[in-house]
């Protein structure tokens, strides 16, 4: 019988940086994505592993069209895209807030009909229908904190990990929606196919993510 090689689908950029370590103390040689310059797919050398370098939302497409079997991608990415794939592991990266900014000036309490900039229409919509307010949503693709800056949104609903956009912009926190981590995700047929491979590698990545954790409780 041939050896089951996993797809797995990695969210290019950030999330690839924080995973990339968790790999490797995993056992995963991950040294060719390290010096990859151009390239989308590749096999770990030694492992029956191949990764595929895609942008968040194409991620949780790969994976619900089973070209992927696992998807490495962001909670704000599985809410926003309303995922149906089953999350086995939380990889405590890629850490952030979901968060409502904008410039001093802005008034949250105000009663005139706000416009919000985000790249997750969703969530700021379900942000806003729980506080009862109807708001006009713009979706942008990047670069958010332009909105309030520019006068085309009163206030943004988007994503800070360290804070350092929000304070270059001098834009300001008004609300602290949700909590944000990198999760990894299975296609559900190809769990029920690949279960042991797929768990042999969730279970050693648990591990070293279990490690980092207690090394974290005890700084
Ligand atoms: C995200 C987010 C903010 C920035 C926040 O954008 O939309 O712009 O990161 O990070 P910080 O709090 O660490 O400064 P990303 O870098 O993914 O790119 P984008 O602006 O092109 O969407």
């Amino acid at each position: 019988m041939s050896e089951t090689r996993l797809k797995i689908a990695l969210t290019k950029g950030r999330v690839e940086q924080q995973v990339l370590p968790l790999l490797e103390q995993a056992g995963v040689d991950c040294d060719l994505i390290r010096h990859k310059e151009r390239r989308l797919i590749f096999e770990a050398p030694t492992q029956p592993y191949e990764f595929i370098l895609a942008k968040g939302p194409d991620v949780t497409t790969f994976l619900e069209r089973g070209a992927a079997d696992i998807g490495i991608v962001g909670s704000d990415i599985l809410v926003e895209h309303r995922s149906t794939q089953y999350e086995l592991l939380d990889l405590g990266v890629g850490k952030c807030q979901f968060i409502l900014a904008s410039t001093a000036d802005f008034d949250p309490a105000a009663p005139k009909r706000k416009i919000i900039g985000t790249k997750y229409p969703l969530i700021t919509k379900r942000y806003f229908d729980r506080l009862g307010q109807d708001v006009e949503i713009i979706k942008i693709e990047g670069s958010v904190e332009l909105a309030p800056l520019t006068g085309l949104a009163d206030a943004i609903v988007d994503i800070t990990e360290t804070g350092t956009t929000l304070r270059e912009n001098q834009l300001q926190i008004y609300d602290y929606l949700q909590p944000v981590s990198t999760r990894l995700v299975v296609n559900r047929l190809a769990l029920k196919q690949h279960q042991s491979a797929i768990y042999e590698l969730v279970d050693r990545l648990a591990a070293v993510v279990q490690t980092d954790a207690e090394k974290e409780i005890m700084q």
